[in-house]
């Protein structure tokens, strides 16, 4: 997918630099070729010869070296990139690139270059959060820099909260939007997928038949336009697409806060198929049979994830896509959905035994809008998928 693009990777001076390798690694199973240029506080957390070696090609470090200069200058070397990207990109950094600082050859070849740039920050959160990093990152996003994360969790200082660079296969998915050409390219679209686990006990849980393949299919179709694909999936029986920005969440609450943690979208695909209840208090230790005693078990109502998303007053993405599994008045029940939720289209199967669409690999679908219904003929869950991609393109783009 990557064959033929070349990445000026430049790694900054963190912890997160570690999982550098992998990038590496993943960008060149991909066919892209990389150039990385370490600073000196990188060469602290890997050497050169470590992601020399995995890069395939000279490491750049210093600024005034001659040998570098004979073969390619640093104003050229900025501009033979497809992409630059700095991984992890320190606060020292963000703050260098928005004053437009040139002091060594990282920060000066992001000021000679010409070619789009992103970034990955990862700092402790304090760092992340003052008003200086702040201040620097509007400033960045206002010179039209791609900015990917961070993340929200443990942070090898020991503190919890955003900061954390994104994951390598985050990474490389932004990479791929980026240099994916298509009418989606550079919108952002959040998809869910799969079916939710809801938990009994630490050993057990409810489920349904969900398999993941029409949103997994959707996500594919969205990517092979070029969007930016966040796809928030429950466990399912399909491995996930390649590309896309993964949250794996098992329970619909868990959903929820995935992605509410995703907005802002262009559009949002809500394919999965959420558990609409849970078990009130999920036993902490697993359930023991009592001597014939038999459990019950008491559901508590789940939060609706695209009633939730569709009626936000803030944030709403500008098209929200929302599924009908039906398996009685097919039409008129998911008319009523459409108008109950909240969303723009509806996207209704008869999900019936008899039709076979519940975990196989076709799907009989009526997209219901404001414009009323329409039937799209039986089809592979694939062709759904890249029909409905292309719709949402022409929506996104109208
Ligand atoms: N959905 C959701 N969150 C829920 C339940 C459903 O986001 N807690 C979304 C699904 O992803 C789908 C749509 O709502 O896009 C409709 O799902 P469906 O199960 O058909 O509808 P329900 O709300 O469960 O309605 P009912 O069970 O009454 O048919």
């Amino acid at each position: 997918m990557l064959n033929g693009k070349r990445i000026l990777l430049i790694i900054g001076g963190g912890i997160a630099a570690f999982k550098l390798p992998e990038l590496i690694r993943r960008l060149r199973e991909r066919g892209a070729s990389v150039t990385p240029v370490l600073t000196k506080a990188a060469q602290e957390f890997v050497t050169p010869l470590t992601i020399g070696s995995l890069a395939g090609e000279k490491v750049y470090t210093d600024l005034f070296d001659l040998t570098d200069e004979a073969e390619m200058g640093h104003i050229q070397l900025s501009r033979v990139a497809d992409l630059v990207v700095v991984a992890p990109a320190t606060a020292d950094l963000m703050a260098k690139m928005a004053q437009g600082q040139a002091n060594d050859l990282a920060s000066t070849l992001l000021l000679a270059t010409d070619t789009p740039v992103m970034i990955a920050p990862a700092m402790n959160v304090r760092m992340w959060d003052h008003p200086a990093t702040q201040r620097n990152l509007a400033l960045l996003q206002g010179d039209g820099i791609t900015v990917l994360g961070p993340n929200e969790g443990d942070m090898a200082c020991g503190e919890y909260g955003p900061g954390r660079m994104v994951e390598p296969m985050e990474i490389l998915a932004g990479i791929e939007a980026a240099l994916t050409d298509g009418p989606l390219k550079g919108k952002r679209i959040l998809v869910t997928s799969g079916p939710t686990h809801e938990p009994i006990d630490p050993v057990r849980y409810i489920a349904n038949r969900s398999s993941g393949a029409q949103g997994t299919a959707i996500a594919k179709a969205l990517v092979a336009l070029g969007a930016e694909v966040v796809f928030v999936t429950g466990p399912a029986d399909v491995p996930p697409p390649e590309g896309v920005v993964l949250r794996q969440v098992e329970s619909a609450k868990d959903m929820l806060t995935a992605v509410e943690a995703a907005l802002p979208v262009d559009a949002g695909v809500f394919a999965a198929a959420v558990a609409d209840w849970r078990v009130a208090s999920a036993s902490g230790s697993k359930i023991k049979k009592q001597n014939g005693k038999l459990p019950v078990l008491e559901f508590a109502e789940n939060p609706d994830i695209l009633a939730t998303i569709s009626q936000l007053d803030q944030g709403r993405p500008g098209l929200v896509v929302g599924f009908a599994a039906e398996t009685d008045d097919v039409i008129a029940n998911a008319t009523a959905k459409r108008q109950r939720k909240g969303c723009d289209w509806i996207v209704a199967n008869d999900v019936s035994p008899e039709t076979g669409i519940m975990g196989g690999s076709e799907n009989a679908v009526t997209l219901i809008s404001e414009d009323g219904a329409e039937n799209w003929p039986r089809m592979g869950k694939d062709a759904v998928a890249v029909k409905l991609a292309n719709r949402i393109a022409e929506a996104v783009l109208r």
